[in-house]
């Protein structure tokens, strides 16, 4: 999907940068050419040499070598890149980057550059969460950086919490949003739901699922990169905020209801959320205390609102094309066939969820579409070709013309 493509990555110093030799190597997977600038501190994790051997190419570090500035020239660093990548890009590199300065060469190159830049933090959870950084990156994100995570999880430092940079798979996805897009669906509105909800028993207690959001994601960056205008609507999830995309997050099934509904008038909606389909029918104010001797507690439970049937509704509002997922665990293709008549949607991507297939969590899904056309038997495929593939197939029947629709 690279083809051709110039990435200059631009390595500083975090523990992070270890991650960046895999980044190359994707990256050049992908038929990108990549070239690497290296900050003093990004030398104490990397080397030249290893960065070098990866990418094939000669690794920049110094803005005053004399040989380095008569051959290539920090302008023509990047000038030479359709896109600018920092990775790790630390609280450091951030704060110079807002301040405008050109203290080194990789400072600089960002200065000089008229070309697209993504940034994938990676600190420290407080460092991430100080006031200082916060700002530097509110001020890069209305200067039209693109930023990448960071993801939750635990760091080097044995701390826990948001810090970690995107893994590289997760950078390249990024990387391929902001290089690869196309018009087939430019001027067209899409909604997506990814990720688990949450269901509140008590203050501390919830009700959920395992659903990671991957699926979902991986969609509304297929769809944006396609030039749809996406909403994302996320449950609570551990993986990039997709580039391009506005991106709602909500807790509860309620909560979800209530953004989708709010998206206004949409070509396209596609339900890949695992919705709770009950919630607590009496959720506690204060967290339920475990009385010595005394029996658990019953927990009643009242049917969460079914969002996927709601937007399907015949009306005025409805979106022209309404996309939702079926997650079953046996006789796959006959419940999907009914689960599309029963929600009143049009097309139905049936997936197997048995824990055998490693589908919730997973990085691969086998699905099955239901039209009203027919069933169609996808090959197992990562899930950002899945989501490829269906952004494909949208485009295609939103292009269509309204007669052919209407005879289906
Ligand atoms: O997130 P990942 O780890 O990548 O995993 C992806 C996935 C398995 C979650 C995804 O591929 C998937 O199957 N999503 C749908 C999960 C689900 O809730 O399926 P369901 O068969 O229970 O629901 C049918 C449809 O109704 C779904 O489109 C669902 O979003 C929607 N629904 C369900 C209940 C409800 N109250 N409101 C809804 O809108």
């Amino acid at each position: 999907m690279l083809n051709g493509k110039r990435v200059l990555l631009i390595v500083a110093g975090g523990i992070a940068a270890f991650k960046c030799h895999d980044l190359i190597r994707k990256l050049r997977g992908q038929g990108a050419h990549v070239r690497c600038v290296l900050t003093d501190a990004g030398a104490r994790f990397v080397t030249p040499l290893s960065l070098q051997a990866l990418s094939e190419d000669k690794v920049y570090t110094d803005m005053f070598s004399l040989t380095d500035e008569s051959e290539m020239g920090h302008i023509q660093l990047s000038r030479d890149a359709d896109l600018l990548v920092v990775a790790p890009a630390t609280a450091n590199i951030l704060a110079r980057m807002a301040a405008g300065m050109a203290d080194d060469l990789a400072a600089t190159v960002l200065l000089a550059t008229d070309k697209p830049v993504l940034a994938a933090p990676a600190m420290n959870v407080r460092m991430w969460s100080h006031a200082a950084t916060v700002a530097n990156v509110e001020t890069l994100k209305k200067r039209g950086i693109t930023f990448v995570g960071p993801n939750d999880g635990a760091m080097a430092c044995n701390e826990y919490g948001p810090g970690r940079m995107s893994e590289p798979a997760e950078i390249v996805t990024a990387i391929e949003a902001l290089l690869t897009t196309s018009s087939a669906l430019k001027g067209k509105r899409a909604l997506v739901t990814s990720g688990p909800t949450r269901e509140a028993i008590d203050p501390v207690r919830y009700i959920s699922n395992h659903s990671s959001g991957k699926q979902g994601h991986a969609i509304a960056s297929a769809l944006a990169r396609l030039g749809a205008d996406v909403t994302l609507v996320s449950g609570p999830v551990n993986v990039a905020d997709p580039v391009g995309v506005k991106l709602v997050k909500i807790e509860s099934a309620d909560q979800m209801l209530e953004a989708c509904l709010a998206a206004g008038k949409l070509d396209v909606a596609i339900f890949a959320a695992a919705v709770a389909d009950w919630k607590s029918a009496k959720p506690a104010d204060a967290k339920i205390k475990k009385k010595p001797g005394a029996p658990p507690p019953a927990l009643e439970l009242t049917p969460n609102p079914d969002i996927l049937a709601t937007v399907s509704k015949p009306g005025a509002q409805r979106p022209t094309l309404v996309v939702g997922f079926a997650a079953e665990t046996e006789n796959l293709v006959a419940n999907a066939i009914d689960k599309r008549t029963r929600k009143g949607c049009d097309w139905i991507v049936a997936n197997d969820v048995s824990p055998a297939t490693g589908t919730f969590g997973g990085e691969r899904n086998t699905v099955h579409l239901v039209t009203a056309d027919g069933v169609e038997e996808w090959p197992t495929l990562a899930k950002d070709e899945v989501a490829a593939r269906l952004a494909d197939r949208i485009a295609q029947q939103l292009g269509r013309p309204r007669a052919v629709k209407a005879a289906e």
